[in-house]
């Protein structure tokens, strides 16, 4: 008999034939998230299941006695409690590095559409504001040759590194718990401390997992070592930025914008006063989200789901569940 899974979210055919051709599934194919009760109530028999984000609590893992895999679609696994998860002796896997280059494009994206004001200036330009020619206030500032700082030296910190260095002949310093002697020899990086990064940077990106440690990691005493007209980008988690304290740093003019494409509330409130900030430029939670990166997060997925329901050696079980 195959082990039965479920499929939380709608996949392509190929992931689904993939998956059919070892498990016994069902699979919620509306393009908006599934509803907790639905869920609750098709997880009662399963062994194992794939979902983009799956909020574990107790009552969830109560739901599901026979659950023995949670194959997150997304690299991301906050929402995942590890400890609850291994007193249950359920495996958890992510989706690692198929996303580190699409979302390496991303961060460039923020970085070059706040510095050089390319969504600002597409409004001005679209609502027909562009009525004389050199306008002093088009000036922007500069990439290239300019100082990144990363925070957090993973394997997408190091893709964004590789583009800075090689692709905008950036100064890239960073910073993280363990020093990266190879990618420092490959780039030309250098690590600082957290406070000499945030003193000498153009572009500040904060690319650390959410975790105790990392939650507000950039907060008001933080943004306040940043140079006065520093661009901060997050691409990681909101909540690894204190959101109170950025959006009163922009107000005073304390540091120079902000490239978000995630924030402490998702989706965000329109009311957020981010939101309405020239020198803020947002885009909602999209780093991954490219047709071929999701395809390839999903059969990653796939293939964790089905070694972890047949007795197979999933590849990307989450560092706290490795045992
Ligand atoms: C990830 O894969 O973690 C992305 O941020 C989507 O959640």
């Amino acid at each position: 008999m195959k082990p039965k899974v479920f499929i939380a979210k709608p996949v392509s055919q190929q992931v689904e034939d993939y998956i059919a051709g070892h498990c016994d599934y069902r699979i919620w194919r509306e393009e908006e998230s599934i509803p907790n009760d639905i869920l609750f109530d098709e997880i009662k028999d399963v062994q194992g299941l794939m979902i983009p984000k799956a909020k574990v609590t107790e009552n969830f893992i109560k739901q599901a006695p026979n659950l023995k895999i949670i194959s997150h679609i997304s690299v991301g696994y906050d929402t995942l409690d590890t400890d609850l998860m291994a007193d249950y002796n359920i495996i958890g896997t992510h989706t690692p590095y198929v996303l580190d280059d699409t979302v390496a494009d991303l961060i460039f994206g923020l970085i070059l559409s706040s510095s050089r004001r390319i969504s600002q200036l597409d409004q001005y330009v679209k609502v027909g504001k562009w009525d004389k020619l050199d306008e002093p206030t088009f000036l922007s500032k500069d990439v290239h040759h300019s100082t990144l700082g990363i925070i957090g030296m993973g394997r997408i910190g190091e893709q964004v590194a590789k583009r800075a260095t090689q692709g905008f002949d950036m100064n890239v310093l960073y910073y993280n718990r363990n020093a990266r002697p190879e990618v420092e020899k490959k780039y030309g990086l250098k690590k600082e401390s957290l406070e000499q990064l945030l003193n000498k940077s153009d572009f500040v990106l904060t690319m650390v997992p959410l975790t105790e440690e990392t939650q507000h990691l950039i907060g008001e005493r933080e943004l306040k070592q940043m140079k006065e007209d520093a661009i901060l980008i997050n691409a990681s988690r909101g909540q690894v930025v204190d959101e109170k304290a950025l959006i009163h740093a922009l107000g005073e003019g304390m540091i120079g914008g902000a490239g978000l494409d995630v924030f402490e509330n998702e989706p965000v409130e329109p009311s957020n006063p981010l939101l309405k900030m020239d020198n803020v430029v947002t885009t909602p939670h999209i780093g991954s989200a490219t047709a071929q990166a999701r395809e390839a997060m999903a059969m990653k997925a796939a293939e964790n789901l089905v070694a972890g329901v047949t007795g197979g050696k999933p590849e990307n079980v989450v560092e706290e569940l490795k045992h």
